[in-house]
């Protein structure tokens, strides 16, 4: 753990033999897949960085609108002498728009990238000298403890981003019922989740045209050849971004252009013409059909904000008899 005033760091970060594991356990699955976790090297958080700028990205911009107007009003909810936990805090961007309005005892941003976590810590501590700073880099998808002495009263969750949606529902249920035994009975969960719309808005916002998606896709073969020493040709593999309406989610895919075999930490993996491995899902809901969900872990509705277009929406969320 290293102390600098205010700012404490806490390295609980995978080992790079479970990233090995989970890697070749997924390409050799029937349909083959990487966890979308795995998109968050240094590499790969600077180009996401990107996609939150792209004009058909309206995830970010909308979300940080709403943030932006409605501030004072989910300080209101949120109430004082806050510990705030932040899932995924990547850059900390979207807290800064509430930290001034909340005035928390203590921000607990936690990020499975270390150094991006740590670089955001530092800009963030030098912005709010008054702001005590527990930065957890950990795997929040994954099981996690809290490090010893982080206790408090009004535990409050920020989940924003709707990376909830890139969970399957069971693991989405699961990670919630983590987050409400964290912040304990009366504790609360501030959570952004994308809603379903129109295909065409969707399906560009995942295909944009700067081509900044498809990079951030593929960075993960070029971060498999780089740490496993795999063997991918990236340009022969493709990007695909579609929505699916069953299952209302959005699905990225790499596929194969033509057969091939890659080696990658000493096996060889075997890919059909078109074959594709399945990188991630970005699960898009109803405000119904997630508060559904989220009852599901123990967290009932108090309010939610959506934008004047229907595009995003924030719900506020207790958690009760957990
Ligand atoms: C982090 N997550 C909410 C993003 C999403 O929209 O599902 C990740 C992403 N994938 C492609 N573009 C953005």
């Amino acid at each position: 753990m290293t102390n600098l005033p205010l700012i404490h760091f806490h390295d609980f970060h995978p080992a790079l033999s479970d990233f090995r594991a989970d890697i070749l356990a997924g390409l050799k699955a029937e349909q083959k897949f990487i966890s979308p976790k795995y998109f968050y090297d240094p590499q790969g958080s600077m180009l996401f960085d990107r996609i939150c700028e792209l004009p058909e990205y309206y995830l970010t911009r909308t979300e940080i609108a709403m943030l932006m107007q409605c501030g004072d009003q989910i300080a209101a909810s949120i109430g004082s002498d806050t510990i705030l936990f932040e899932l995924g805090s990547g850059s900390s961007t979207k807290i800064r728009l509430l930290l001034d309005a909340i005035r928390p005892k203590c921000y607990i941003p936690m990020d499975i990238s270390k150094n991006h976590l740590f670089q955001s810590v530092n800009l963030l501590a030098k912005d709010y000298p008054w702001l005590e700073i527990h930065a957890i880099c950990v795997d929040y998808a994954g099981s996690w403890n809290l490090p010893p002495g982080l206790r408090g009263k009004n535990r409050i969750a920020f989940f924003p981003g709707s990376s909830i949606g890139n969970l399957s529902s069971e693991e989405a249920v699961s990670l919630l019922r983590r987050v409400a035994r964290l912040v304990g009975n009366d504790g609360g969960l501030l959570i952004g989740v994308d809603l379903i719309k129109d295909i065409g808005v969707l399906e560009a916002a995942y295909n944009d045209q700067q081509k900044v998606t498809e990079a951030f896709n593929k960075n993960l073969l070029l971060r498999l050849n780089r740490e496993l020493g795999a063997s991918f040709q990236v340009d022969r593999f493709q990007h695909r971004a579609f929505y699916n309406r069953d299952l209302d989610r959005i699905e990225m895919h790499l596929a194969s252009e033509g057969e091939q075999v890659i080696s990658i930490a000493g096996e060889l993996i075997h890919f059909k013409a078109g074959e594709t491995i399945h990188t991630e899902n970005s699960h898009k809901y109803s405000i119904a059909g997630f508060q559904r969900l989220a009852l599901r872990a123990g967290f009932h509705p108090v309010k939610v904000w959506t934008d004047p277009d229907d595009l995003f929406s924030i719900h506020f969320l207790q958690a009760q008899g957990v």
